[in-house]
């Protein structure tokens, strides 16, 4: 058996997908649940594109105990200083630089030769290890460069006191062949490539990132990059929760040992789908709602008969033991908070009270509180901020009828501390509602895409709603999860309205240039 690192890039390369925007609260509880699944680096962000980037990454890394953490730089020294004072307080201080060796990029992108791009890689890994321990250097575009350039620019930054070198698939473009041949190339051609980690970054824009990256671990990788439910880029990033399964299904094949708690993966990936609003697929691997529903008759025969007929994964393997009657009405504040604590959330007292009066209040009108409930309520206080001025929904009422034009009326709190009752019409409830919350934020709101989905089973579930949205032309996402859809989906609404509010006073991200 021999050790495969892995290197969650879910707060950095997912982050960066379109419509994704985590407050630093949400990165921090992203970041606390990646440490309970136990992988190796968390790479938290990039510290020179904003300070509400910088300040997410610096107390991630001041938190964070049990994982290195790291952060993204350009070869440009203010990136490489503004992380090492955002990184300075981890236990490992870990920088991951990088700069683009293909061709295309080199040509357009950075407009320079491949002797001024080997010299400012050089440069800058020797300046990063003037600060961090621990460099990581990547090739950007690594699978469309030259192979003998790739080799040559190794041979430099590694001279140059590089400890990781990553070769990412920055546009998904390589097949498992051609990526795990790479692999077994530079492992054989780079100088000193056993002194140092030698990383795989797969993208799936042809939906080969879990093979590919498969294939670098046959072939000499000894850490693989990736996100949780694959988020990133474009058709995003391999999905950990695959790989960290995989290797351990066919560790007679792989022989190998990620170190992942893999009863943490379904909490790990319902925190990131709920806090970044993106959906799992129903079919998608290891996590997705149906990944061990099975239809047939034939298949629930087998299962009957003995469930290792059709089932390799358990959902026990990855902690889907989620529809548990854990609390009822009469529960009272000690259960509820050895409960949080047992389901790993650390809440102040006052977040805490509140969590506790939300149940309470749902306990009241539903009859089994589940653990997925809890998680819902749990998460929303965790990661609620009191610093920026927000909207806050006080009532929302719907007059609808077949013949009738629906009318919403809404009282709500603005940032200025007023209330304001507003009232609008639409075609149908949903529509009068957000017509409504349009005027009461006094902006341009258009709405890119809206789902309502049950947090759990049963008549009386919470629904959940998700909005995407711009407002005033920048995209958000907002959610809740309430009781009745229609106050779920009001709260939504204006909770991505009030995520923008947060970032705005943060400041806007720069977008990622070199
Ligand atoms: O895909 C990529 O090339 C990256 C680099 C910044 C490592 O994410
Ligand atoms: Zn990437």
């Amino acid at each position: 058996m021999h050790k495969i690192d892995i290197f969650d890039t879910t707060l950095r390369d997912g982050e960066q997908s379109a419509g994704i925007n985590l407050n630093t609260q949400e990165k921090l509880e992203i970041a606390r649940q990646l440490e309970k699944y136990g992988v190796s680096i968390i790479e938290a962000g990039f510290p020179a594109s904003s300070p509400g980037d910088f300040e997410a990454v610096k107390l991630i890394a001041d938190t964070v105990k049990n994982s290195v953490v790291t952060g993204l730089a350009r070869t440009i020294k203010g990136d490489i200083e503004a992380a090492w004072e955002a990184l300075k307080g981890g236990v490992q201080p870990h920088l991951h630089t990088f700069i683009a060796t293909s061709p295309i990029h080199m040509q357009y992108k950075l407009n320079k030769t491949p002797e001024q791009v080997i010299e400012l890689a050089v440069e800058s890994v020797k300046l990063a290890r003037k600060y961090f321990p621990l460099v990581q250097w990547s090739a950007e575009d690594a699978t469309r460069s030259d192979k003998d350039f790739l080799v040559r620019i190794m041979n430099e930054v590694i001279k140059a006191g590089a400890t990781t070198i990553n070769v990412p698939d920055t546009v998904g473009y390589a097949t498992p062949a051609e990526y795990g041949a790479l692999f077994k190339y530079l492992t054989e051609n780079v100088n000193g490539i056993e002194r140092v980690k030698l990383s795989a970054h797969c993208h799936d824009d042809l939906g080969l990132a879990t093979a590919n990256t498969l294939a670098a671990i046959e072939n000499g990788a000894t850490q693989v990059e990736g996100t949780i439910n694959g988020i990133g880029e474009r058709a995003g990033n391999v999905a950990l929760e695959e790989i960290a399964v995989a290797l351990h299904i066919r560790k007679d094949y792989y022989q190998t040992e990620s170190g992942i708690i893999l009863k943490e993966t379904k909490r790990t990936s319902q925190l990131v789908s709920k806090l970044t609003g993106v959906a799992i697929q129903p079919n998608k691997a290891v996590v997705g709602k149906n990944a061990f529903a099975h239809e047939s008759g034939i298949h629930q025969d087998g299962m009957l008969k003995n469930p290792e007929t059709y089932e390799i994964i358990t959902p026990e393997l990855i902690g889907d033991a989620s529809t548990e009657l854990v609390l009822g009405k009469h529960s009272g504040r000690h259960a509820f908070s050895s409960r949080a604590v047992e389901m790993g959330f650390h809440l102040s007292d006052e977040k805490l009270n509140a969590a506790f009066a939300a149940f309470k209040k749902l306990a009241d009108s539903k009859k089994e509180i589940t653990e997925d409930d809890l998680f819902v309520l749990l998460t929303d206080q965790q990661v609620k901020t009191s610093e920026v001025d927000v909207y806050e929904l006080e009532s929302v009422q719907v007059q609808y009828g077949t013949s009738n034009i629906p009318t919403a009326t809404v009282q709500a709190k603005t940032p200025s501390g007023q209330v304001e009752v507003v009232s609008s019409t639409g075609a149908g409830s949903v529509e009068a509602i957000f017509n409504t919350l349009e005027k009461l934020v006094n902006g341009k709101v258009h709405i890119i895409d809206y789902r309502v989905s049950s947090v759990s089973k049963g008549r009386d579930a919470l629904g959940e709603a998700v909005i995407n949205l711009t407002y005033n032309d920048v995209v958000s996402v907002g959610r809740n999860a309430s009781q009745d859809v229609l106050e779920a989906s009001a709260k939504a609404y204006l909770n991505a309205i009030n995520r923008q509010l947060i970032k705005a006073h943060y400041q806007e991200r720069v977008p990622v240039t070199q």
